[in-house]
């Protein structure tokens, strides 16, 4: 049983919001915040918001736009989140849909039938409810078989969800794993924060893992990879299911409309950009080390999508020199962070120019905080 990765999948919202839409529902609101609150702000009670600037996001970050499943609630200033109905328990649940429309892609791609899948995995930052398991809801809308459980490894769910695949293939549990990574992150981001609300997009993603003896002949050898978490608070979301059970918080309603509130993503960006930068590339020269790999050999490194310099400058510290675009291809000017999706969108748009014995990797990094690295050959 040597695990392989048959194909990828990808499903990608019809709605995008550009920086400049953004930024001017921002504007609005923080218009509209500041002349309620007049006279607060006059007497020094209350601090003014400022304006966001399109310019700002686009060089601090790279991203341009970001995809998302509800465009109109976001930019209405009155409103400033995405507003997702409510479904029947009888119908499928919003995060099941996504991940399995990702699934069918990945299916379709290696030419896989549904019920010849004995496992899947849902891995993503944020799961819609505690249980019964999205993965199993997954499992039964795709008609798979064998069992579906979810884990959330934040940012890094992808890679750390394809190791989980890996180890149930060789342990003998499964020969055919769907590892999915639905992300509604606009659901988890304050768009009321200047610091972050241009951060996150919605999508979904599939990888899926199969015993070589059953994978498509053009598929993926895994011939390194490695896991790696460290405890920081500087990227947190504090939502749980013990929330409701703190009186006082639950009580004080000022708290979301200052944009404090804890139970949305929240994050020290300086502070995760310095620490995250040297923890990952020290992780992936490690392992390239290990496994007899010099960078001369790398062809391309998909890494996970969350700040552009970000990305040039491990690609630097990796590769030993300035890193072309192509080298290590950037989707977040168009998708924006999409968690742990990033890094598989990323190796889904831009592997197709591989040939037998091409080698890559696949990086994703962010909370815990959280890294993982695979490296990759072309079979054929
Ligand atoms: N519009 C205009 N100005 C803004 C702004 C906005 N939307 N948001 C912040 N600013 C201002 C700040 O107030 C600050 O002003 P000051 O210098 O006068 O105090 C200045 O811009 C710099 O703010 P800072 O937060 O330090 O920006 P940054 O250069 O660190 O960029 C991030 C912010 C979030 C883009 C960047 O830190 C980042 O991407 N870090 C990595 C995050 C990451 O990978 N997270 C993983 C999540 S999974």
């Amino acid at each position: 049983m040597k695990p392989v990765i048959s194909s990828t999948g990808l499903w990608t919202p019809t709605d995008a919001i550009s920086n400049d839409e953004l930024v001017l529902a921002f504007n609005a609101y923080v218009d509209l915040w500041n002349s309620e609150n007049a006279t607060a702000i006059e007497a020094g009670e209350k601090q003014a918001l400022d304006h966001s600037n399109a310019e700002f996001i686009e060089k601090a970050s790279g991203i341009k736009s970001r995809f998302v499943i509800s465009k109109a609630p976001i930019l209405d200033p009155t409103i400033m989140s995405p507003i997702i109905p409510k479904r029947d328990n009888n119908e499928i649940s919003i995060l099941a849909e996504i991940a399995a429309k990702a699934a069918q892609d990945a299916l379709k791609n290696a030419g896989r039938k549904a019920e010849d899948v004995d496992a899947v995995i849902v891995a993503c930052s944020n799961l819609q409810r505690a249980y019964p398991a999205i993965a199993i809801e997954v499992q039964q809308a795709l008609g798979a078989t064998g069992f579906a459980f979810d884990m959330n490894v934040a940012c890094s769910s992808a890679t750390f969800g394809i190791e989980t695949a890996r180890g149930l293939i060789m342990a003998g549990q499964a020969k055919s794993v769907l590892v999915c990574n639905p992300e509604i992150c606009s659901a988890h981001l304050n768009f009321k924060d200047r610091d972050s609300h241009f951060i996150f997009g919605d999508v979904a993603t599939a990888t899926l893992v199969e015993s070589d003896d059953i994978a498509p002949k053009a598929h993926w050898e895994i011939i390194g990879s490695k896991l790696v978490t460290e405890f920081s608070n500087n990227i947190r979301n504090n939502f749980g299911f013990l929330n409701r059970l703190a009186k006082d918080e639950v009580a004080d309603e000022s708290l979301e409309s200052k944009g404090l509130t804890d139970k949305l993503f929240v994050q020290n960006g300086r502070s995760v950009f310095k620490e995250v930068v040297p923890m990952v590339a020290q992780l992936i020269t490690d392992e390239m080390q290990k496994n007899g790999l010099d960078s001369t050999q790398i062809k391309r490194l998909w890494l996970h999508q969350a700040n552009l310099s970000m990305n040039i400058l491990i690609s630097k510290k990796v590769m030993g020199k300035d890193v072309d675009i192509s080298q290590a291809p950037v989707v977040l000017d168009e998708y924006a962070n999409t968690s742990s999706a990033g890094s598989i969108i990323a190796f889904h748009k831009h592997s197709s120019d591989f040939e037998k014995d091409d080698i890559g990797l696949i990086c994703s990094f962010g909370a815990g905080y959280s890294a993982g690295v695979i490296f990759i050959k072309k079979c054929a």
